[in-house]
């Protein structure tokens, strides 16, 4: 999909769909107006019928021509002036969807230039091309038959015509962050036949090849050297080799780099632990963490950000093949702490932990790690945020504030102390599951005794990553927080 902005006023236009707002109340948005004009009143008076109220998200086509225009599409922007971020975000992707039903293989969308509250026109840009992507992704590459849907190819946006180099900065930004979520849902779409640990490897050298990336493998000898006892503990049961993954970029110098943990189990069977039948399919997913860290490094090397980063990701299948863990197994991480494994399936924190304490060497001034840990965050939050969990109150609240920017949501629990309790083991340091209560934060609780030598925030993303049934498939989640993150990184140094 190719996006670019347009300076040519709606009614001058060639486009085979021409999206325009209308606000509740019977308004029109400008550029509603303009075309409006040229119809002879056409749009007024179906606005007037009550045929479109107006409401965030609502779309009706005009099967008429409008100008150079082959049709218009009018797209409901809520109250003018009140137009709520996620209600911004949700318009544009229904007018992109209502577009691609209607087979137009361009459109011009002229919601980018009405106001959303609280946040810039940059913002709204910049929205409309990661909001449109997101839309019209399908990972249809494995399907062999039926018809390919026609969808837009190209995507212009009329942007409020004050900044022009405001405007295609914002569009710049939006294009990266719109392809690196396309990246990130590609990678965790795969099923885990195809995208193995040794796949994902492969994808990451390809974007050192592609960018100023530098990328370091680390095999299963180099592990064994080093004393990953927990990651390769994991790796016990598959014939699918483990890796390490280590991705450096460097736009800032020597400064010390922010430090990006993902887990990549490519498939999660429970292992020895079992998980039962149901949704199983589901775990192909359980590297949604690796995709977003692969998929951040490709973007914060797209827009050149001046920041030093580091991408670390463990990866490895969870099968009980016959030399795998079992349950009361005990096994030393890297860190020299010993763990006993009580149940097979809590494998993330132990590939997790070990990559953390690996973390250390690059001295990093914060580091975040990014996972789909728990089934009991899935309960506690829903679709709608992930879980967030750090050591540090200030490192915590910065992303916090990124997330709610982008829209791309998370929510405190707290690391209090009074629950690593629950992870006392009779034989070893510590088990890796602390019973059925705040299973989401025992897991960081867990994750916290690897991480003392830095700031740390954990992200589960175990119910934002990617959603079930009918839409089954990755969101890319939470590539988006990241990047205003780390964006907001770069402004203050
Ligand atoms: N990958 C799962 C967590 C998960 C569950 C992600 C459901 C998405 C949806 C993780 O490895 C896991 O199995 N966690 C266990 C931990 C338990 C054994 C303490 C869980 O959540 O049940
Ligand atoms: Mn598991
Ligand atoms: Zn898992």
């Amino acid at each position: 999909m190719e996006y670019a902005l347009t300076e040519e006023t709606p009614d001058q236009l060639a486009t085979e769909c021409l999206i325009v707002g209308i606000h509740e109340n019977r308004g029109l948005s400008k550029a509603a107006q303009a075309i409006d004009r040229i119809l002879g009143g056409e749009i007024a008076a179906i606005v007037q019928r009550g045929d479109i109220e107006g409401k965030p998200g609502q779309t009706l086509p005009l099967l008429r021509a409008a100008g150079k225009a082959e049709r218009v599409l009018l797209v409901g922007m809520g109250i003018a002036g009140e137009c709520k971020p996620g209600q911004y975000k949700e318009a544009v992707a229904r007018a992109a969807q209502a577009a691609a039903d209607l087979h137009a293989t361009t459109m011009a969308s002229f919601l980018p230039s009405i106001p959303v509250k609280d946040r810039s026109p940059a913002w709204a840009l910049e929205q409309a091309v990661v909001a449109t992507e997101d839309a019209l992704y399908r990972f249809d590459r494995l399907k062999t038959k039926g018809p390919a849907r026609t969808k837009p190819q190209s995507a212009l946006f009329g942007a409020p015509g004050e900044s022009g180099a405001m405007a295609h900065d914002a569009l710049d930004a939006g294009i990266a962050i719109a392809r690196a979520v396309s990246f990130a849902k590609d990678l965790a779409n795969l099923p885990g036949n195809m995208c193995t640990p040794s796949y994902l490897a492969e994808q990451a050298q390809a974007l050192g090849t592609r960018h100023a990336i530098k990328v370091n493998v680390l095999e299963k000898t180099d592990m064994e050297t080093l004393g990953m006892g927990a990651l390769l503990a994991v790796a016990r049961g598959t014939h699918e080799p483990a890796k390490l993954i280590v991705l450096e970029y460097r736009g800032n110098g020597t400064a010390a780099p922010i430090a990006l943990v993902g887990k990549g189990v490519t498939f999660d069977s429970g292992g020895i632990s079992l998980k039962p039948p149901a949704n199983m399919d589901e775990m192909k997913f359980d590297m949604c963490g690796a995709a977003t860290v692969l998929a951040v490094m490709q973007a914060a090397a797209d827009m050149k950000l001046p920041i030093n980063l580091v991408g670390i990701v463990p990866t490895t299948e969870n099968l009980p093949g016959g030399s795998a863990i079992k349950p009361g197994d005990i096994v030393t991480s890297l860190s020299g702490q010993t763990i006993e494994i009580l149940n097979t399936d809590a494998e993330g924190r132990l590939i997790l932990c070990d990559a953390l304490t690996y973390t250390e060497r690059f001295k990093p001034a914060a580091v975040v790690d990014i996972a789909t840990l728990t089934g009991a965050c899935v309960i506690a939050l829903g679709a709608q945020a992930g879980g967030l969990m750090s050591n540090n109150e200030a490192l915590g609240h910065e992303l916090d504030e990124a997330g709610q920017y982008a829209a791309d949501r998370i929510w405190p629990l707290p690391l209090w102390e009074e629950y690593q309790k629950q992870l006392d083991s009779n034989f070893a340091d510590m088990a890796n599951i602390g019973g059925r209560e705040a299973g989401t934060i025992t897991a960081a609780c867990f994750l916290s005794r690897f991480t003392e030598a830095y700031p740390w925030a954990h992200l589960d993303i175990a119910g934002i990553a990617y959603k079930s049934g009918k839409d089954k498939g990755a969101t890319g989640r939470p590539v988006p927080l990241l990047m205003e993150f780390l964006r907001r990184r770069a402004r203050s140094v």
